[in-house]
């Protein structure tokens, strides 16, 4: 599966698109500007050599072709951009990841649109494309580290049963974080803003805490334990 990036070149985008391509996939790095893709995708090379084979630079108009799409730009862009590309995007899986956020002294709060989470936002921008979010809760640096495990539990929304189920078989395919299915769509705002608390616990107690559940080992494909 050919996976385009839009707003690859900061550390969300950068460090799942290196993740994917180093389990395989295909990944097409997006930007406004090709430059500054290829820059990214040339520091990753140089630190991962062989891992990234698969990844390639490229503008956002291509990544937003492909079959699977991950918005990953700063989540103030992440609704303009879809809007920008929400012909191309008609019909794919479209990977939400922004997360609205702002730091108010020690603390991080959730930005929430009218629509009811970003993730609805971007699903509103681009009606005819299928959103799921996921990866919320997954640090950037976490994805970056393709010397490393990754460890941490994603939480999975979508309105479309098979959208939500591919992004599943993604996350699965990832060692070692485990999807877990929570509803439709509605539900993302929960996701986004349980990321605010994550945030802010991180910030206080200077940690780099993710998220695990508990009780539900046997109800993952074995896979994905
Ligand atoms: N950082 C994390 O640990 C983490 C983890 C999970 C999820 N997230 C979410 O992932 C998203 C990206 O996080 P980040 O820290 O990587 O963000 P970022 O570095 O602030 O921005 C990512 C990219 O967005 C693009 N961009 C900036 N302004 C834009 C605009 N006006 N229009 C279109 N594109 C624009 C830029 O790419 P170009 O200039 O190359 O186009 C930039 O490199 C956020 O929404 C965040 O909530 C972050």
């Amino acid at each position: 599966m050919q996976i385009g990036v839009l707003g690859a070149t900061g550390p969300a985008g950068r460090g799942i698109a290196a993740r994917l391509a180093s389990l395989g996939y295909e990944v097409l790095a997006g930007s406004r500007a090709l430059e500054r893709s290829e820059s990214a995708v040339l520091a990753l090379q140089e630190k991962w050599g062989n891992k990234v084979k698969t990844l390639f630079p490229v503008d956002n108009d291509s990544a937003a072709n492909c079959e699977m799409v991950i918005v990953a730009t700063n989540w103030e862009a992440a609704v303009d951009t879809t809007i920008l590309y929400s012909s191309a995007l008609a019909g794919r899986t479209v990977i939400a990841m922004a997360n609205g956020l702002e730091k108010v002294g020690q603390e991080f709060r959730p930005v929430i649109p009218p629509e009811g989470s970003l993730s609805a936002a971007i699903q509103a921008a681009a009606p005819e494309a299928k959103v799921v979010a996921a990866f919320q809760h997954i640090p950037a640096s976490t994805f970056a580290a393709l010397d490393k495990k990754m460890e941490g539990d994603v939480v999975v929304c979508g309105d479309d049963d098979d959208a939500r189920n591919v992004v599943l078989d993604l996350v699965a395919s990832m060692p070692d974080l485990r999807g877990f299915d929570a509803g439709s769509l509605v539900n993302a705002v929960g996701i986004e803003t349980f990321a605010a608390d994550l945030l802010s616990i991180n910030l206080r107690h200077k940690g780099k805490g993710t998220l695990r559940f508990l009780g539900l080992e046997g109800y993952l494909p074995e896979a994905n334990r």
